[in-house]
């Protein structure tokens, strides 16, 4: 599917199906919907009339052409009341809302009006979150159904957004195509999570990294366990040792700045986590496929901000490896050491996130980075805390906190701050090391994120556990069951506006 903008009149345009907006309560049609209406001798007008079309936010009603348009069918999607101020939040989950019933229907190529919900936004945020809404709305992640059947959800053409105000056109466009590579990055990252672990090792991941990097001009480098050994990553290679699998640290390099200070993304990467010695409860662990999902996203992530190339420098650090038990496997008690030489009593090798991020973090300040995100399905005890709807944050420094809050709100993606206070770090004091991995049941997220300050050090940091929304249980606006790809949105956004 191509998204495109066009300047003119959307009665006049070559396609199967034309997409316009109805608000609620509007007792006459306006804009590019009153003439399609007049070539429908009022077919329109009578869908209000008669009480189907009621304009409501989510109703949707086909009306067949007959021959009088090009178009064989034009749909009329509720826009809501026109009092409500129009957010591009909402027109993206309308969309994808839409894009999902237009695919059910085989609406073939669609002529979509973009002036009538979007005149009140700007036409660079409305073309970005249409696109968006789009693609990420029509994701589907269905390779390993080897029967048509379980595929056939039905399937949608060329999208072309039709503005009727020649000055909108251009913007509108720049928004788009941004969105279309955005939105791409975070299929891109719903399709690695949603692999599963045995197609999704380490090395598949590593190859995954090198393909997008040979591909957008990234500079990628894999360090093997052996250089990993060398640089004394005691606490990364701790989680590795239970594995057969090859562990991958993976870095990838975008230069569009001066000088050598980057911003470094570091992303969770446990290709499966089965807890370790620690081993996991049966029920629900096939989840943890998605337990590489921080990677994921900063890798997908860097794809993007390749195309989009902002004039900053920028390092995305995935340290990746299976967490399983087994004769080999750390133990519960063991004392490892993170590269910057910081000593860790692994009370629970459940909690292994942290320790793989200890030696990420270390190694990010090693080689430049400045500011510091890192993306981790940290901890069960934030989507407790949080649910599916917001992500927690924890930030060492309030100006990373802000863009990162304004990166999100921009995004659609929703975020919540969480302390870091000094009288957390009791429940991490080690009696044998200068630090342990897991602070019990209390004030669990937090703690987890205590852990990871001691490696950030004074570097401005902020750490978003992304526990909780990993993953949707069912279609809804852009989240679609499955892998979410949260929060390549944000990251992107957070990278674009450090740039300017
Ligand atoms: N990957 C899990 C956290 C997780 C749970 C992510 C559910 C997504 C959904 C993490 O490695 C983990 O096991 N955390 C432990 C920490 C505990 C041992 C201190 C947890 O949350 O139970
Ligand atoms: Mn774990
Ligand atoms: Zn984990």
């Amino acid at each position: 599917m191509q998204i495109s903008v066009t300047g003119g009149e959307l009665a006049k345009q070559a396609a199967d199906t034309y997409v316009v907006g109805i608000a609620e309560g509007a007792r006459r049609l306006t804009g590019q919907a009153a003439t399609l209406d007049r070539a429908l001798d009022g077919a329109l007008t009578a869908q209000i009339t008669a009480g189907i079309a009621k304009g409501r936010s989510g109703e949707l009603a086909a009306v067949a052409t007959s021959g009088r348009l090009p178009a064989r069918t034009v749909v009329m999607i509720g826009t809501g009341k026109r009092d409500e101020a129009e957010t591009a939040d909402a027109l993206r989950t309308r969309v994808a809302n839409v894009a999902r019933r237009l695919r059910t229907m085989e609406a073939g190529a669609v002529a979509f009006a973009s002036g009538d919900a979007t005149a009140a936004l700007d036409p660079a945020d409305a073309g970005r979150a249409i696109a968006e809404g789009f693609i990420l709305g029509l994701y589907r992640f269905d390779k390993h159904h080897t029967n048509a059947a379980d595929r056939a959800l039905g399937s949608i053409g060329d999208v072309t957004l039709v503005e009727p105000t020649a000055s909108r056109v251009a913007p509108l466009t720049t928004g788009a195509d941004e969105g279309v590579i955005v939105a791409e990055a975070q299929n891109l990252a719903r399709d690695l999570g949603n692999e599963p672990a045995n197609l999704m090792t380490p090395s598949i991941l590593a190859a995954r990294a090198q393909r997008l990097a040979s591909e957008h001009g990234l500079e990628c480098k894999v360090i093997e366990r052996a250089e990993a050994e060398r640089l004394k990553m005691g606490s990364y290679l701790s989680v590795t040792n239970g594995s057969v699998q090859p562990p991958k640290f993976i870095v990838l390099t975008y230069r569009g700045g001066r000088g050598n200070r980057f911003i470094g993304l570091v992303g969770k990467g446990i290709t499966f986590d089965t807890g370790g010695i620690s081993l996991k409860p049966g029920a629900g662990m096939e989840s943890m496929k998605g337990d590489m999902t921080g990677a994921a996203v900063v890798i997908a992530a860097m794809g993007a901000i390749a195309q989009l190339k902002p004039a900053v420098n920028v390092m995305a650090i995935a340290p990746c490896t299976e967490n399983m038990p087994s004769g080999s496997a750390t133990k519960p008690g063991d004392v490892v050491y993170a590269m910057d030489g910081q000593s860790i009593e692994v009370v629970n090798t459940d909690a292994e996130g942290r320790l793989v991020l200890a030696d990420a973090l270390a190694y990010a300040r090693a080689e430049g980075c400045t500011t510091l995100i890192d993306v981790a399905t940290l901890t069960g005890a934030m989507s407790v805390a949080l649910g599916a709807v917001r992500y927690g944050v924890f930030a060492n420094d309030d100006r990373v906190y802000r863009d990162l809050e304004r990166a999100a709100t921009a995004a659609g993606e929703r975020v919540w701050r969480l302390p870091l206070d000094a009288e957390y770090e009791e429940l991490i004091k080690s009696d044998v090391a200068d630090i342990k991995n897991t602070g019990g049941r209390a004030a669990g997220s937090i703690t987890a994120a205590k852990f990871l300050q001691h490696f950030a050090g004074d570097t401005p940091w902020a750490h978003l556990d992304i526990a909780g929304v990993m993953a949707t249980s069912s279609d809804k606006g852009v989240l679609v069951k499955g892998n979410s790809g949260m929060p390549v949105r944000t990251l992107v956004n957070f990278v674009l506006a450090r740039a300017r």
